[in-house]
C-alpha cells in the first residue's frame, strides 16, 4: 500500500521501538509506505530513538521548532512533507493498534471514502483502560461535536484522509482535534465518511500530553465550527463589559424596587438600561473585529431580538424565584441576570456578530439554530409550567384525576392518569398538574426526531424538532396539560413505529405500533384517523400488503384494543355515554360550510408560513411519487397527513371544527417541510421565498410565546390585564369567594355550598385554588339542568339544599335568569339576591379580573330535570 503514516510525538521515547517494531512486522501493509514522525522538541531521547530506525528503514523524522507544542501544527507539517497521496495518523503510544492500519486505508486509497476514522463510539469499538473522568470528558466532548457533525467518534486521532483536504483547514485549527476539522472543510457538500471499529488501549510508557487547557481549546474550536465568534479575547471582553453591566441592572433593579415599582416595572426597566450599555461597550470593544464601526441596522435590530428574548426569559425565571421557590427579591435577581448573561452572550456569538470569514454552512446554522432555539423552549416551559396559573381546562382535568376512574365522559383518561402521577410526584400544585405536559413534549421531540431520522436526515431532523417547538400546537402541547399533550407524543410515537414497520419492514415494530395506539387512543380519539390512514397505506402499498398475512399488524391491534379496554369497560358501565357524546359532538350537522374556517385554524396551528410551507411540503412528496422517485416514502407522507386531513375537510363541509383537532396531523409532515428548508437551491423562486420567511416567522412566535406567558405571569408595564379577564387568574379569585362565603357564614352562621355557573371552569378553579379547611362545596351549574359534564356525574342531582348558596360565575349574564343557565335559576333558588361583582387585585394591587356571585338562601331541588341523557342512575 501507498500511504504516509504520521505520528505526532511529544516525550515519547519509551514508545517509539515497541511501535515500529510492530508496524513493520506487519505483513498486510507491504513495504511502500513511509512513516513521518514528527516531533515538538521532546525532551526525553525520543528523537535520537526515531533517528536510529531512520538510517535502516522509510522513517522520516520532522523536528519542530515552534515556541509552543502543538498536535495539529504538527500534523499539518508532516502532510507537507508526505509523499503519497493517502495521509494516516496515529498516536506513538500504542494506544491505536497498528493492525487496524490496513483497514484504515483500503478504503480511502480505493478511493470509496474520503476520510475513515478508527472509532471508538460504534458497535465493535471500544476504550480499554482510561479512568472514568476520561471516559466522560471524551464522551461529553463527542456528544458536543454530534451537533455539528455526524460522525460518533470526531475526536478520534486514528485516522485516514486523501491529503488534498489538509488545504481546506482553517488556517487558525489549533490543538487537538484535527480530525474534526477536516470533517467540517465538507461544507454544503457531505464527505463520504466511514467508520470503523478500534479498541482503544491507555499507553503503557510515558503520560498523556492533554490537558484542561485543551479542552477548552476543543470548545472554542467547536464554537468557531458551529459558525460562532469566540476567543478568550473577545469573551474576556464580553465578561467585563457585563460585570459592569450588572452593577447597572442591579442598582436600578433594586432602586425601584425600593421605590414600590412591580415586578415586571423594576427588571424591564433596568435590563433596558443595562442592555444599551452592554451594546454600545460590546459593539465598540468586545466584537470589534465584527463590527463596521457605523450602526448596522441589520445588526441592532439581531441585538435587539436577542435582548428582547434575554429579557422575557429572565422575567419568566424571576418570577419562578420569587413566585415558586419565595426567594427575596434582592437575592433572586442575580440568578435571572446570569441566565441573561448566558443568552446575551450566546446569542451574540451566534446571531449578532457570527463568523463570517468563513462563514459555517447554512446547514450548520440551522442546527445552531435549532439547538437554541428548542433549548429557549424547552427552559421557558420548565418554568412557566410551575409559574403560570392553570387555564379552567387544566383545572377540570385536575379534577379528573381526583375522580380517578377508567375514563371520564368527555374524554378518555389519559391526561387524567398523567396528572394524578405528577400530582403524585410533586404534589399539589401547577408543576406537578403539568408535569405529564412537560414529558409528553419531550417524547414527542424524541419520536419526531427519530422518525425525520429515518425519512431524511439528521439535519433535517434537528429542524423538525425545531419546527415542533415553535408552532403554535406543538409549542403549547408541551406547556398545558390537555389531552392533547399526550395525543402528540403518542401521534409521534405511533408514526414512528409505523413507518419503521411499513417502510423499513421491522416486525419488532409492531409492537410499538400497538402500545403507542393504545396509549394514543386512551388519550383522544382523534389518534383513531391515524390507524384508518395505516390501514389504507397497507391496501395500496404492494410490499405493505404482505403485512396482512403476518400476526403482527394483528398483535398490534390487539395490544391497543387491550390497553384502550378501560374505555370500553368504563362506557359499558354507564350506557356508553362517553361514545354518545363524541359521535353525536362529531355527527352534530350544522349544514354549515366551514372550510375557510378550517384553513384558518390551520394557519393558526401552523403559523401561516406552516400553512403555506405544508402546502408546498405536500406538493414536493406528490411530485416525487409522481416521477417515482422514493415512491413509498412519499405514499407514506401523503396517506398519512392526507387522510386525516381529508376527514376534516369532509367534515367542515358540514359545520365548524374545534380549531386544534388538526394540530397532530402535520407531525407527519413536519419531516417534509424542515427538508425543505435545508433544501434552498433545488426548488423555484417561491421555496426560496418560504424559506426566508420562515426564519422572521420562528423569531415572531417565539417572542409572542415569551411575552404571552410574561404578561400572564409578571404583567407588562403599561398594559392592562384586559384580555384574560374572564378566564384566568382564578388563584386570586378563589381567595376572594372564600372571602365572600366567610362573610356569609360570619351573617348566617352557616357556610354556603358554591355553584360555579359555568360547565366546568368555575367549579373546577374554584376547586384547585381552594385553600380554607374545610374546603368549600363546590357544585356546578348542572343543578339547573344545565349540561355539566362530568360534574352531572361526580355531584347527581341534588334534592334540596337548606344552605346559603354561593353562585360565582366569570360573566353577569351566566347569574341572570333569562341568560344561559336557563329559567330555572330562579325557580329552584330560595330568595336569590341581586348580582353582585368584585374587582380582584393582585397582591401588589394591579387589577386582575372581576367576579361575578350572587347569594340566595338555599336550593329547591332538582324536580324538573332537563337533560335527562346526561343523568347517570
Ligand atoms: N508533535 C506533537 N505535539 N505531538 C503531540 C503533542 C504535541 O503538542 N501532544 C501530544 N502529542 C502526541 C503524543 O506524543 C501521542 O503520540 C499522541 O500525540 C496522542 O497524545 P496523548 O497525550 O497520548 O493523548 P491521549 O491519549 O490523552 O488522547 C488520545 O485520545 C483523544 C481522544 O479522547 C489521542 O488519541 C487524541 O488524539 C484523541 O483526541
Ligand atoms: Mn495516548
Amino acid at each position: 500500500m501507498q500511504f504516509s503514516l504520521i505520528i505526532p510525538t511529544l516525550n515519547e521515547a519509551d514508545n517509539i521501538d515497541p511501535l515500529l517494531t510492530s508496524i513493520f512486522s506487519l505483513n498486510d501493509l507491504g513495504n511502500q509506505f513511509e512513516i513521518i514522525i514528527v516531533d515538538d522538541h521532546s525532551a526525553d531521547g525520543t528523537p535520537d530513538k526515531i533517528k536510529q530506525w531512520q538510517r535502516t528503514h522509510n522513517v522520516h523524522l520532522v523536528e519542530r521548532n515552534a515556541h509552543q507544542p502543538d498536535l495539529t501544527a504538527s500534523i499539518i507539517e508532516g502532510v507537507a512533507v508526505a509523499k503519497y497521496d493517502v495521509v494516516a495518523v496515529m498516536d506513538a503510544d500504542l494506544s491505536h493498534s497498528p493492525e487496524k492500519l490496513a483497514a484504515l486505508i483500503q478504503p480511502v486509497l480505493a478511493n470509496q471514502y474520503d476520510i475513515t476514522i478508527g472509532s471508538r463510539y460504534i458497535p465493535g469499538g471500544d476504550t480499554i483502560g482510561w479512568p472514568f473522568y476520561r471516559l466522560w470528558l471524551s464522551r461529553a466532548g463527542g456528544w458536543l461535536a454530534r451537533a455539528i457533525c455526524d460522525v460518533n467518534d470526531a475526536t478520534s486521532g486514528f485516522f485516514a484522509f486523501r491529503k488534498e483536504f489538509i488545504h481546506r483547514i482553517t488556517d487558525n485549527a489549533r490543538g487537538y482535534k484535527i480530525l474534526l476539522e477536516l470533517l467540517m472543510t465538507g461544507g454544503n457538500q457531505p464527505l463520504r465518511v466511514k467508520e470503523i471499529p478500534i479498541h482503544f488501549r491507555n499507553r503503557l510508557h510515558g503520560t498523556s500530553k492533554l490537558s484542561l487547557s485543551h479542552h477548552l481549546a476543543y470548545l472554542q474550536q467547536l464554537i468557531i465550527l458551529a459558525g460562532g465568534t469566540i476567543s478568550f479575547h473577545t469573551a474576556s471582553r464580553f465578561a467585563i463589559v457585563g460585570f459592569l453591566g450588572v452593577f447597572i441592572d442591579v442598582f436600578i433593579f433594586q432602586w425601584l424596587t425600593g421605590q414600590g415599582a412591580s415586578l415586571a416595572t423594576a427588571h424591564i426597566s433596568s435590563f433596558i438600561a443595562a442592555a444599551s450599555f452592554n451594546y454600545t461597550l460590546n459593539s465598540k470593544w468586545s466584537f470589534r473585529l465584527h463590527h463596521a464601526g457605523h450602526l448596522q441596522w441589520n445588526q441592532f435590530s439581531r441585538f435587539l431580538i436577542v435582548g428582547i428574548f434575554a429579557m422575557l426569559l429572565r422575567g419568566a425565571i424571576l418570577a419562578w424565584l420569587v413566585y415558586t421557590w419565595n426567594i427575596a427579591t434582592e437575592w433572586a435577581i442575580f440568578p435571572a441576570i446570569i441566565a441573561t448573561a448566558i443568552v446575551n452572550y450566546l446569542g451574540s456569538a451566534f446571531y449578532v456578530f457570527p463568523r463570517t470569514k468563513p462563514a459555517a454552512s447554512t446547514d450548520t446554522h440551522w442546527r445552531i439554530a435549532a439547538i437554541g432555539i428548542v433549548g429557549f423552549v424547552i427552559l421557558l416551559r420548565l418554568v412557566y409550567i410551575s409559574v403560570a396559573q392553570l387555564i379552567p381546562d387544566e383545572a377540570y382535568y385536575w379534577q379528573y384525576a381526583q375522580h380517578m376512574d377508567l375514563s371520564f365522559f368527555d374524554h378518555p383518561p389519559m391526561v387524567a392518569w398523567l396528572i394524578w402521577l405528577g400530582t403524585t410526584l410533586a404534589g399539589h400544585n401547577e408543576f406537578g398538574v403539568r408535569l405529564g405536559a412537560f414529558a409528553s413534549g419531550l417524547i414527542a421531540m424524541g419520536y419526531l426526531y427519530t422518525f425525520a431520522c429515518n425519512l431524511y436526515d439528521k439535519s433535517t431532523a434537528m429542524r423538525s424538532v425545531l419546527l415542533l417547538a415553535i408552532v403554535p400546537f406543538g409549542f403549547a402541547a408541551g406547556l398545558a396539560i390537555t389531552p392533547d399533550a399526550p395525543l402528540v407524543a403518542a401521534w409521534a410515537a405511533t408514526l414512528y413505529y409505523l413507518e419503521r414497520a411499513l417502510l423499513a419492514n421491522r416486525s419488532q415494530a409492531w409492537f410499538g405500533v400497538g402500545i403507542a395506539f393504545g396509549i394514543g387512543i386512551l388519550s383522544k380519539y382523534t389518534l383513531g384517523l391515524l390507524g384508518i390512514a395505516a390501514l389504507i397505506f397497507i391496501l395500496v402499498d404492494a410490499t405493505a400488503r404482505y403485512w396482512l398475512r403476518r400476526p403482527h399488524p394483528y398483535l398490534a391491534v390487539l395490544i391497543a384494543l387491550i390497553l384502550f379496554s378501560p374505555v370500553i369497560i368504563w362506557n359499558i358501565e354507564n350506557d356508553w355515554a362517553s361514545f354518545a357524546f363524541q359521535t353525536t359532538r362529531v355527527g352534530k350537522v350544522h349544514h354549515e360550510l366551514s372550510t375557510h374556517k378550517l384553513l384558518l385554524q390551520i394557519a393558526i396551528m401552523l403559523t401561516p408560513v406552516g400553512l403555506v410551507a405544508a402546502a408546498f411540503a405536500l406538493r414536493s412528496v406528490t411530485l416525487s411519487y409522481c416521477q417515482r422517485e422514493e415512491v413509498r416514502k412519499a405514499l407514506f407522507i401523503i396517506i398519512f397527513t392526507g387522510v386525516p386531513l381529508a376527514v376534516f375537510f369532509v367534515a367542515s363541509v358540514f359545520g365548524p371544527l374545534r380549531f386544534h383537532w388538526t394540530g397532530p396531523l402535520w407531525l407527519a409532515l413536519i419531516p417534509t417541510m424542515a427538508w425543505m428548508i435545508g433544501k434552498r437551491d433545488q426548488f423555484k423562486h417561491a421555496v426560496n421565498w418560504l424559506n426566508t420567511a420562515w426564519q422572521p416567522m420562528i423569531i415572531v412566535s417565539l417572542l409572542t410565546y415569551a411575552f404571552i406567558l410574561h404578561y400572564a405571569t409578571l404583567g407588562i408595564p403599561g398594559l392592562p390585564y384586559q384580555f384574560l379577564n374572564e378566564h384566568y387568574f382564578w388563584k386570586e379569585a378563589t381567595a376572594e369567594v372564600e372571602k365572600i362565603s366567610d362573610e356569609i357564614k360570619q351573617v348566617t352562621g352557616e357556610t354556603p355550598v358554591v355553584v360555579g355557573m359555568s360547565k366546568w371552569s368555575v367549579a373546577s378553579a374554584l376547586a384547585f385554588y381552594g385553600n380554607s379547611h374545610p374546603p368549600l362545596e363546590i357544585r356546578s351549574r348542572n343543578l339547573f339542568g344545565e349540561h355539566a359534564s362530568m360534574y352531572s356525574y361526580w355531584y347527581p342531582d341534588e334534592s334540596s339544599i337548606h344552605q346559603p348558596i354561593l353562585l360565582v360565575g366569570m360573566k353577569p349574564r351566566a347569574l341572570e335568569k333569562a341568560g344561559s343557565p336557563s329559567e330555572n335559576l330562579e325557580n329552584k333558588l330560595v330568595n336569590p339576591g341581586k348580582i353582585n361583582s368584585r374587582i380582584i387585585y393582585r397582591h401588589d394591587g394591579i387589577v386582575l379580573r372581576t367576579l361575578y356571585y350572587r347569594i340566595a338562601e338555599g336550593y329547591r331541588g332538582s324536580s324538573i330535570n332537563t337533560d335527562k341523557r346526561l343523568s347517570p342512575q
